[in-house]
């Protein structure tokens, strides 16, 4: 195997067939499935709760990558955890306590992510990278799937994967926003090695096929 996770975004699914659409992706052969929470205050628009991700955990096996676009996350951390979140990331953007955000999750038992927007420095995380377990990289604007990627963000990646590399860590870096079978493997060449992918999984008639692509596997 390519060792690249691949992460089927639930935001392109089709909601009314939820946990229909949860495990297709995972008999499909995806790997975690990524769950965006927006607050209409953060972000320009509206998705769901800790409902939805309370709902769907029986219904899965593979781990709950929670991605929350909502400010504050602190008050609600606890309940995501509780609800099924095995990885619950927050924004660097979402108040000026992440690194409160990253101890509480891990506190929790779940691991903690550091997400950033496209027009947030890598600097900006340097101070939080000793304590995240991963690193999500947006590659478009938040708040909304099937945008186009954005070019600008792959020499993001290839700084904060140095960081870490010069920090002796070796985390997952997550790549969220227009990924798909032709952006995955400039992802993958600049040093990520999650692809979240919604448009790019769930509006493919061949969700098998269309998670093979985004594992950076030519002619497949
Ligand atoms: C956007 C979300 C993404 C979204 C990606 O704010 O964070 O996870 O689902 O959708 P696609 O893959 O369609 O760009
Ligand atoms: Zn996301």
């Amino acid at each position: 195997t390519s060792g690249i996770i691949v992460a089927p975004s639930l935001l392109a699914a089709d909601f009314a067939r939820a946990g229909e659409e949860t495990a297709a992706v995972e008999a499909a052969g995806g790997d975690w499935l990524h769950l965006d929470v927006m607050d209409g205050h953060f972000v320009p628009n509206l998705s769901f709760g800790t409902q939805m991700i309370k709902a769907l955990r029986p219904r899965s096996k593979l781990p709950f990558d929670v991605h929350l676009m909502i400010e504050p996350a602190d008050p609600f951390l606890a309940a995501f955890v509780e609800a099924g979140a095995d990885h619950i990331h927050v924004h660097i953007e979402a108040g000026p306590h992440a690194h409160r955000s990253l101890q509480t999750i891990r506190a929790l038992g779940a691991k903690a992510g550091i997400a950033l927007c496209p027009a947030t420095s890598p600097e900006a995380i340097a101070e939080v990278l000793d304590i995240a377990d991963m690193v999500l990289v947006m590659t478009v604007n938040p708040g909304f799937g099937g945008q186009k990627f954005l070019d600008s963000q792959l020499s993001k990646v290839k700084r904060i994967r140095s960081m870490l590399t010069g920090m002796g860590r070796d985390l997952p870096i997550l790549v969220d926003g227009g990924v798909d079978r032709n952006t995955a493997p400039r992802c993958i060449e600049a040093g990520a090695t999650v692809m979240v992918g919604g448009t790019s999984v769930f509006g493919a008639g061949d969700y098998a096929a269309a998670i093979a692509g985004l594992r950076g596997r030519s002619g497949s």
